[in-house]
């Protein structure tokens, strides 16, 4: 089977130039980090710690700005922070950032006003403006997202190294338009309970250094080849591959085929992979992939990423679960209540309700609990800044609202108030446990 969901790139030799370039730059990722990475996922299968994976649908060589990043991680420290506290569990840290410009499109081409040009598959591949010069597949493109996935990273790693995660700074991240809503409040009770406690930590001499910095990693969907495979690397510690453009890549639900080349990439390398599964997946699909991902059934290594739709989850996902479980099978459960939850407003904007977000979030707890599985953690599509492309929430975004401030190229995110609001709700749900 070929390789689904490729950009057809008119200069083969341009492709070549391009990839022989990526072959040449540094890592952007350590292959140790991501044995890291696979050991604190190891502790998510095993019912010992919660997966928090959030960023936006797709990246932008114009949104890779300073303040983009920093208000993404904050918000992601902030929830990060919300569900720890209430759940007195370790949350693994993953950012849908630095390396997710690639997207898979249910149509190779997108017609507007009569005029018929290929699809805009990210910033990886083209250009989101409606020309015909914009939308070739341009394969200089790839060397653009090691170089702005490579500015990403670094700024991600001082921030959460240099101080600015650090968690006596939790009252800081809590600011402008945050504060005054019902979330905000609520958080800044949360933030004065941390401070009560690392105060009191200090006071019994514990090391203030340990609060100073967090773990944080990157994600993106492994989905262009050309670039995946040109950042695979012999890690030199272990003579093993790993893809070193990023620390946990996936397979979408549209290129999760057995026999599919995305699959038979991600089986080669080392790092720790996840697989989006859809409502129409059955429990030998799952088993399949793990077999042909995970062979030794190491936990940690390999995700399950879930992404039903609200109406569908209490429905699809039990037997899905059940069996796979029963099957011996060691993986990773985590819910997406995004992707299939998506709709067309009347205004012609893709949008999402919260409500179906969160009904999904419950389907997926109530689901594990019922089986005595551990619902692993959540993926969402989130942004720091105020946005408006997904509907209702406690400041009850209407259909109207979304022209807005709709920024998204691709997929409708939660804004900072609403991401804000799903981590308290489903801290809820983990306290419930
Ligand atoms: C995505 O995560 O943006 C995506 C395209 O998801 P899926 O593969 O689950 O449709
Ligand atoms: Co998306």
């Amino acid at each position: 089977m070929g390789a689904a969901q490729q950009p057809t790139y008119p200069d083969r030799s341009a492709v070549d130039a391009a990839v022989a370039k990526l072959r040449s730059v540094p890592p952007l990722v350590f292959a140790g980090e991501c044995d890291e990475l696979k050991a604190k996922l190891a502790a998510v299968a095993q019912g010992e710690a919660f997966l928090l994976q959030g960023g936006d649908c797709a990246e932008t060589f114009a949104g890779a700005t300073a303040d983009n990043t920093r208000n993404k991680l904050r918000v992601l420290l902030q929830m990060a922070v919300v569900l720890t506290y209430a759940a007195s569990l370790p949350v693994v840290k993953v950012g849908r950032l630095a390396g997710q410009f690639a997207k898979p499109r249910s149509s190779d081409l997108e017609t507007r006003d009569g005029v018929t040009l290929p699809a805009y598959r990210g910033d990886a591949v083209n250009g989101y403006e409606f020309t015909l010069e914009s939308r070739v597949p341009d394969p200089h493109r790839l060397v653009e997202v090691y170089n702005n996935s490579a500015s990403t990273l670094n700024l991600v790693r001082a921030f959460v190294t240099g101080g600015y995660a650090d968690l006596r700074q939790v009252h800081t991240w809590n600011t402008d338009f945050v504060l005054g809503s019902p979330a905000g409040k609520r958080y800044e009770k949360v933030a004065n309970e941390i401070d009560r406690a690392l105060n009191f930590m200090q006071a019994i001499g514990a090391d203030p250094d340990e609060f100073h910095r967090v773990d944080f990693h990157s994600s993106h969907e492994a989905l262009v080849l050309e670039y995946e495979h040109a950042l695979t690397r012999i890690d030199s510690r272990t003579g093993s591959p790993y893809d070193v453009s990023g620390h946990f890549v996936w397979i979408g639900e549209r290129t999760r085929q057995l026999d599919g080349a995305h699959v038979e990439l991600l089986s080669h390398i080392k790092n720790p992979i996840g697989v989006k599964l859809g409502p129409t997946t059955t429990a030998d699909d799952a088993i399949a992939l793990s077999n042909k991902l995970n062979p030794d059934n190491e936990p940690g290594r390999l995700t399950f990423i879930t992404r039903m739709g609200a109406g569908k989850i209490r429905d699809a996902l039990p037997p899905l679960v059940e069996k796979v479980t029963a099957s011996g099978v060691r993986a990773a459960w985590v819910c997406d209540p995004m992707h299939g939850n998506t709709f067309e407003a009347s205004s012609g904007y893709k949008t999402r309700r919260f409500d179906d977000v969160i009904e999904e979030v419950q389907g997926f707890f109530d689901v594990h609990r019922s089986l005595g599985t551990w619902p692993g953690g959540i993926h969402v599509e989130l942004t720091g800044d105020d946005v408006t492309e997904c509907v209702g929430g406690g400041e009850e975004l209407a259909e109207i609202d979304l022209s807005q401030r709709y920024e998204s190229v691709c997929d409708p995110r939660l804004n900072r108030v609403q991401s804000l609001e799903l981590a308290f709700l489903v801290a809820e749900m983990l306290r419930k446990a």
